[in-house]
């Protein structure tokens, strides 16, 4: 629920996103809170990672004005997109990490990017990779590391920085149960410590195990009753990772 002292972090207005003639998102008008924990589900192409890639300019809106954390995307200048990337962390469902690197270099890479100095990288690094439990496993190159172990490699990378938000897109989408529920226990954690989270996901369980605003897209669209709110059952593996 938004309030006066915890202002919107992301607005959307009237947003679309055509691919040709098609509409992957269609006339949709969000307000998310700080520190607001939210599923975006829906059917295969409803749109769920559509949204998730406007928000950080993975793409750019047709039409409609896109608002993260205080910066209209519409409007913004190429030169700025570091900036908005910065405050954004990004999980994707297929890991994304540079398969020649190293576990340490790939989640320092952030950092460099940022203009981070080095020595203060190191430290950063190692702090959030014990975090993640990836602390043993540094020098590894992630095709050595199983699916979960790579996840988690991509967690302490898109948590690094220390974003404002978490996007998530299908992040246990290819995880066993244990390893879905560490990776999930990740990212509310993060919550917890005050960030915005959006999990794209169609995985019913998972979005049962959290207490959270679900919003559901049908078609690029709010579905007629957009949105209810999770109680939030562990899920079975989480006790016991
Ligand atoms: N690069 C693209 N070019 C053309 N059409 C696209 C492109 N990316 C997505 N689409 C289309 O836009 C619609 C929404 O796609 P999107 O990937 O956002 O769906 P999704 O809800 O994430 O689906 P899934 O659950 O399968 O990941 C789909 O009809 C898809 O085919
Ligand atoms: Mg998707």
């Amino acid at each position: 629920m938004q309030t006066v002292d915890q202002p919107s972090i992301i607005r959307l207005f009237r947003v679309t996103r055509r691919y040709g003639a098609q509409k992957a998102l269609d006339d949709i008008s969000l307000e998310i809170p700080a520190n607001a924990f939210v599923f975006v589900t829906g059917p295969s192409g409803a749109g769920k990672s559509t949204l998730l890639k406007l928000l950080y300019l993975g793409l750019p809106s047709s039409e409609g004005q896109v608002i993260v954390d205080g910066m209209n995307l519409a409007r913004m200048n190429r030169h700025r997109v570091p900036m908005l990337r910065r405050r954004i962390g990004i999980i994707f469902q297929d890991y994304k990490l540079i398969s020649t690197r190293s576990v340490h270099q790939n989640v320092a890479l952030v950092l460099e990017a940022a203009g981070t100095p080095h020595r203060a990288i190191a430290a950063k690094v190692n702090s959030v990779l014990r975090t993640v439990g990836m602390e043993a496993r540094r020098d590894a190159l992630p095709p050595s590391l199983s699916g979960g172990e790579q996840q988690r490699v991509a967690v302490a990378r898109a948590l690094v920085g220390e974003p404002r938000i978490l996007l998530a897109d299908e992040p246990t989408g290819s995880l066993d149960s244990a390893s879905a529920a560490v990776v999930m226990d990740l990212i509310l954690r993060f919550h917890q410590r005050g960030g915005t989270v959006l999990v794209a996901t169609h995985d019913h369980h998972l979005i049962r195990s959290v207490p959270a605003r679900v919003i559901h897209l049908v078609g690029g669209r709010l579905a007629e009753n957009p949105e209810t709110e999770t109680a939030g059952d562990p899920l079975p593996a989480a006790s016991n990772p």
